[in-house]
């Protein structure tokens, strides 16, 4: 039997988590995605449409396939997590069974089990203000959407985890280094990510042979790095300083995914793995 993913964040066909997805389609696959509740609507009716056909597109030609999209808003866990004005907000209402444990259980019901389980989403309301400026209120919502929303999709989807399977989430060199531009506790946020990595795939290997690693993505002009606001600047920066000066694609963070959870992998865990051109090894701006 092939493979089957989870893969939590997305909601279009740019971002990170849509090349994951396109690259273990290609390794055989079978596809499931939990996208944002508020994004679901449009992102359902763009894949009904054809919109993204162009770019469902594999290397053999075929169209992949996504074989259920599930709503999901990974900042609650349960059903009584979640406040009155989100409850009753529109963009919410049309949807049902979108908590981490919902979500989870929604899937055991469809299928069973899961071999992959990827997290590619981060979120952080006051991004754009420095760190010396932000709130409690917005860094925790950082963590909140950031970090912990991986420590709760693996508590929620181990139980349905085959073992030998693996995790994958996203991070980035933000949290290492100083990134100014990168605020709004976002950065804090990523080094918690890496350092559960590491409890996590000890915790998980243990308990379910469940390998767990984060990819260091360089760049990408994704939706989410838009909002941030000097996307175009970083990779720019990427361009001029990395070791290998090309375009970093998000097919090239997928091929990376797909090589961490696969058996070729099988002795890799806790692992930070950088795909950035090698930015990150570099200590002077050329
Ligand atoms: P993206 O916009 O494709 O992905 C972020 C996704 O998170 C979106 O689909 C959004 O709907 C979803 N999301 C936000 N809050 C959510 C919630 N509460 N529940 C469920 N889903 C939620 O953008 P991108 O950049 O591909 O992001 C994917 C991951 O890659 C993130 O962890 C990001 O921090 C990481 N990353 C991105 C880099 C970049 O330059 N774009 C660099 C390094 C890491």
């Amino acid at each position: 039997r092939g493979k089957r993913a989870f893969i939590a964040g997305v909601a279009d066909d740019n971002g990170y988590g849509w090349a994951i997805a396109k690259a273990l389609a290609a390794a055989g696959a079978e596809i499931l995605v939990g996208t944002w509740v508020p994004a679901l609507n449009i992102f359902e009716t763009s894949l009904r449409r054809g919109k993204f056909d162009e770019s469902r597109k594999l290397p053999d030609g075929s169209l992949m396939e996504i074989v259920k999209v599930y709503p999901l808003d990974a900042v609650y866990d349960s059903p009584e997590d979640v406040p009155e004005d989100v409850k009753g907000n529109k963009r919410y209402a049309g949807s049902s069974n979108w908590t981490v444990k919902e979500a989870a259980e929604s899937v055991k019901n469809d299928f069973g089990s899961i071999d992959i389980l990827v997290h590619s989403l981060a979120n952080g309301p006051e991004v754009t203000k420095p760190l010396l400026e932000t709130s409690r209120r917005g860094y925790l919502a950082a963590i909140s959407a950031s970090s912990y929303s991986f420590v709760s999709l693996l508590q929620h989807f181990l139980p349905i985890m085959n073992p030998g399977g693996a995790t994958i989430s996203l991070t980035y060199i933000a949290s290492e280094r100083a990134i100014p531009g990168y605020g709004g506790g976002m950065s804090s946020a990523k080094a918690a990510l890496e350092s559960d990595t590491r409890v996590l795939a000890f915790e998980a290997g243990r308990k379910g042979k469940i390998r767990v690693n984060t990819i260091s993505a360089g760049p990408l002009g994704s939706r989410a790095a838009k909002a941030i606001g000097f996307i175009e600047k970083m990779i720019e920066y990427s361009y001029v300083n990395a070791p290998l000066q090309k375009e970093l694609l998000a097919e090239e963070v997928g091929n990376t995914a797909a090589f961490l959870v696969s058996p070729l992998a099988s002795a890799i865990t806790g692992s930070i793995v950088y795909v950035d051109n090698g930015l990150n090894t570099m200590g002077l701006a050329v």
